[in-house]
Parts: structure tokens; C-alpha cells; sequence
């Protein structure tokens, strides 16, 4: 390929990411993976239903984490705590939410294991994905923007708290691993919810310097960042400059933007994408000191998983689209 790499567009700026399985790691997408980035995130082999089906029976994504490191990319842990994509053993029985105290339990072993399975071979983890509702009214009183999910239901609304200790609790153990630990979510451009998010993470963070000075319970913001043509890129420049003021990094860990429908683009879509794909990336080069890593979530439109609105950088048959030239040549 004579592309210019966006990993070397960006070598001094951040780390750049895209999801990879197993079956990326060979042939013409391992080449497209490897040639623009130098960071992966498991799409889906990660999750807490692939890697604790059944309670204490562990499914390890080792082949997918050492093959990558093999190939010279290192690994993101996505995700540890979640909604979705989580057995229902975990928080629930019959439908009903487990107690406290079990629900907390299996939260906590379930963090501490994978942690400490998968050690350093991960730069950071996602703790805690998708906690907050999507447009909160009263976004400062973050305790009642909390989605009322299985895990709130059962454990209370300290759920994310707790998930932030069990997995500082594995790092403190091991200070020689570099590990950063993460708070995800999407619609991070709805400045609600951005309240919402830094008002939480401050506290929590704020809390535990009073026992622990100088130190973060929680390393950084992920923004999602799965985004359309009609995102309004000032938004998202808000949400990312609030949370840089927490003294916490941030990354851009599931990149795309919706464009066109039916996995059609016309030229004029393919514009405007590739365009807001440049302010973006202007945006972000604007604040690389503090923007650990930018992931997209996918290697191209006909694998993404809202691949009817074409919203990556390369289409079907992996050829660049105007997206492509934006992020590497965004001024
Ligand atoms: C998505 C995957 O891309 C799909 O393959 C899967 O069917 C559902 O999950 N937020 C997240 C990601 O944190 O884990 C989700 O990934 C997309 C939304």
C-alpha cells in the first residue's frame, strides 16, 4: 500500500486504534491493520459474555492479545462492566435483580480475574461502559443521570465506584504494570450527557485522593465517538475540553460517522464525511497532549457494524474514501 500510514500521520500526537478478532489477524486486512495502525480493541471477544459464560467459567481471548502483540500492536480491554453483552447470572435471577451483596461479589471476580489474566499485556481498560442515560435533564446530580441498568438494579448507584476499586485494587498489587483504567460511553457531542459524565468522574476521583493523595481512581474519559455527518463538531470540541479539565486523559475509542443509507454514499455525502472526519482530527491534534489514543471502530464499511451508513474510512472493497484523506491531511 502507498497510503500514508495514519499511525505515522500521528506518531507524535496519539496512538491509532481499530477493532481486530482473530480472523483480522492474517491476509489483506491484518496488512490494512497493521500498515495505518498500532493499537487494537476487541470488538466483541473481550466482552463479559464472551469471557464469563457461565459463572467462574473463564473464556480467554489469549490467541487474539498475543497475536496482536506478536504483530507489534498493542491491545485496549474492552470492557469489563456493561448493560449489554453480559450473562444474566451475573446481576439477575428469574429476571429479578440478585442482592447486593452477590451482584457485588460477581461484579468484583469478575473484574479481578480478567484484570489480572490479561496483566500488561493491555495498555487500559474500559471499567465501565455506557453508565449514563443518554440526554440527562439534570446532568449535575450525575447519581440520577445513572441508566437504570441490571447492575445499578442490583448493586446501587456506587456500582461504577466499586468497579473502579476491584480493578485499582488488581493494579496496586502490580506497580510495575502501566495500565490505565477507563469510563466509555456515546453521544459524548450531547453536552447533557458530558455534563453528566464529568460531574461523576470528578467526584469519584475526588473522593478517593481524600485516602489516596495525588492518585486517580479513574485515568481517563473514552468518548465513543460514533457519530453522523450532521454531528456538530463544536459539541464534540465541549465534551472533549470538559473533561480534559479533570485532569484525566482522554481517547476517541469507537470512531465512525454515519453517512448515506442502504450502503450507498454519494459523492456529496463522502464530502461532507470526509470533511468532519478532517475537523475532527484538527481538533484532536489541538489537544494530542492530553488524547491517549484514537480508535476506529472498524476497517471498513462493509464490516462495521452500522455498515448501511458506510461510516469508516475504506469501503467494501478497501479502497480509501475522502474519510481517509481528511484524517491524514486535515488543514
Ligand atoms: C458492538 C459491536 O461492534 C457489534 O459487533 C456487536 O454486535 C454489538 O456491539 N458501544 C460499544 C461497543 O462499547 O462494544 C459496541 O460494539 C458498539 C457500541
Amino acid at each position: 500500500k502507498d497510503l500514508a500510514p495514519i499511525k505515522d500521520v500521528y506518531q507524535d500526537d496519539f496512538l491509532i486504534g481499530n477493532v481486530a478478532s482473530t480472523s483480522d489477524l492474517g491476509g489483506v486486512r491484518l496488512d490494512l491493520l497493521k500498515h495505518h495502525h498500532n493499537v487494537i480493541t476487541a470488538e466483541n471477544a473481550m466482552k463479559p459474555d464472551a469471557t464469563q459464560p457461565t459463572k467462574g467459567n473463564f473464556t480467554w481471548s489469549d490467541n487474539l492479545v498475543d497475536g496482536a502483540l506478536a504483530q507489534g500492536l498493542s491491545v485496549h480491554g474492552h470492557v469489563l462492566v456493561w448493560h449489554q453483552q453480559t450473562p444474566a447470572w451475573m446481576n439477575t435471577s428469574d429476571g429479578v435483580p440478585l442482592g447486593r451483596e452477590e451482584a457485588l461479589g460477581n461484579l468484583r471476580t469478575h473484574i479481578k480475574t480478567v484484570v489480572e489474566h490479561y496483566g500488561d499485556r493491555v495498555i487500559s481498560w474500559d471499567v465501565v461502559n455506557e453508565a449514563m442515560n443518554d440526554n440527562p435533564s439534570n446532568p449535575s446530580n450525575w447519581k440520577a443521570a445513572l441508566r437504570k441498568s441490571a447492575w445499578y438494579n442490583a448493586i446501587g448507584e456506587d456500582y461504577v465506584e466499586q468497579a473502579f476499586l476491584a480493578a485499582r485494587e488488581v493494579l496496586d498489587a502490580h506497580p510495575e504494570w502501566d495500565i490505565k483504567l477507563y469510563y466509555n460511553d456515546y453521544n459524548d457531542d450531547n453536552q447533557n450527557k458530558a455534563q453528566a459524565i464529568y460531574s461523576m468522574v470528578k467526584e469519584l476521583n475526588d473522593k478517593y485522593a481524600q485516602t489516596h493523595p495525588g492518585k486517580l481512581l479513574v485515568d481517563g474519559i473514552g468518548m465513543q465517538a460514533h457519530y453522523s455527518v450532521n454531528t456538530n463538531p463544536n459539541n464534540v470540541k465541549l465534551s472533549l475540553e470538559k473533561f480534559i479539565s479533570l485532569g484525566v486523559e482522554v481517547s476517541v475509542t469507537e470512531l465512525d460517522i454515519q453517512a448515506g443509507s442502504d450502503s450507498q454514499l454519494t459523492e456529496k455525502q463522502a464530502i461532507a464525511q470526509g470533511y468532519l472526519y478532517a475537523q475532527l482530527f484538527q481538533l484532536y491534534q489541538e489537544h494530542a497532549d492530553h488524547i491517549a489514543r484514537v480508535t476506529f471502530w472498524g476497517l471498513n464499511d462493509a464490516t462495521s457494524w452500522r455498515s448501511e451508513s458506510n461510516p469508516l474510512l475504506f469501503d467494501k472493497d478497501l479502497q480509501a474514501k475522502p474519510a481517509y484523506y481528511g484524517v491524514v491531511d486535515p488543514d
